[in-house]
């Protein structure tokens, strides 16, 4: 695969405009799939906490072979950790046996604990001691993106978010531009969802590529950066090479008129969806 072009986000930080999502990829499988995506070219790796999979990406960084310069490592503190995030990060960097991260995310704002603003507050402090290159947070809402920086003045550099074309997130991903914040998306490919849709089928015909490569063009079309996780291979290859065609302006609004009010998945609603 081509070396994939990176993007600066509002933080000054580059990071490839394509990541590697890595749940549920654990154990032996796990590590052979990780390793098979760095091989390939990925050099964003999407990882959590609550993946319980941080040290098969270590393993997979070290037998690999590539660069850790050359790698963008994100991770996400749980809802558990907020009021002890810097120490959350710290754990990370043990258990991967690393001195920093790229990225590290408040995996889920958890409203009815009341501690994001808390988390974020750490986060900032991590940075400051170096720990982390870059902080963020996911499934925010434009309210608690507003919340953490007027508590601190400094803004998320990336909300990660789902977002596929059964649910395009039009508002939020306004929310998100309008505070300078790069939207990440969480099941890009709607879990494979999104490949059924007949209409993404129809452009895909016409472009002569998958349905998985047209949905992956649009999200980059909509300035999303898109993390699709896939144990095989090939199919890491294709979800990477989605820069040799443009969608249309129609084709574009065709996929995100396909989303539904309730295109989530599984209801993760940030403000009743909470995570430990
Ligand atoms: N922040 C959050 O709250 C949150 C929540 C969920 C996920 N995430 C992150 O987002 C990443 C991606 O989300 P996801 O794994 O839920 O969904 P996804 O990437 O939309 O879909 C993954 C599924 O699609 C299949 N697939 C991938 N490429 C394909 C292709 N070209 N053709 C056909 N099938 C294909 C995969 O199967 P194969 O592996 O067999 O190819 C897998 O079953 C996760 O891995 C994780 O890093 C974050």
């Amino acid at each position: 695969m081509a070396e994939l072009p990176t993007r600066t986000l509002g933080d000054g930080t580059s990071v490839p405009v394509i990541g590697f999502g890595t749940y549920p990829l654990r154990g032996t499988d796990g590590v052979r799939a990780m390793v098979s995506a760095l091989e390939v070219g990925y050099r964003f790796i999407d990882t959590a906490v609550n993946y319980r999979n941080e040290r098969e990406v270590s393993e997979a960084m070290r037998v690999s072979g590539v660069d850790r310069g050359d790698i963008f490592l994100q991770t996400k503190v749980p809802g558990r950790d907020h009021t002890i995030a810097r120490k959350s990060i710290e754990t990370s960097l043990h258990v991967m046996d690393l001195d920093y991260l790229d990225s590290a995310l408040i995996h889920w704002p958890n409203p009815s604990q009341g501690t994001f603003v808390r988390a974020w507050e750490s986060l900032v402090e991590a940075k400051e001691r170096g720990l982390v290159r870059s902080i963020g947070v996911s499934n925010f809402t434009p309210e608690q993106l507003d919340d953490v920086i007027s508590a601190t003045g400094v803004t998320p550099a990336t909300n990660q978010i789902e977002l596929h074309p059964a649910f395009p997130q039009v508002e939020q991903r306004a929310a998100d531009a309008e505070r300078g914040v790069v939207t990440q998306a969480w099941s890009p490919l709607g879990r494979t969802s999104s490949m059924e849709e007949p209409v993404v089928k129809e452009i895909a015909e016409a472009h002569g590529v998958t349905p998985a490569q047209v949905v992956l063009r649009w999200h980059l079309h909509l300035d999303s950066l898109p993390l699709p996780k896939s144990a095989d291979p090939q199919r890491q290859v294709t979800n990477s090479e989605i820069l040799g065609f443009d969608l249309s302006d129609e084709q574009i609004a065709a996929i995100t008129a396909l989303g539904r009010p309730d295109g989530r998945l599984f209801g993760a609603d940030p403000l009743v969806h909470e995570e430990l």
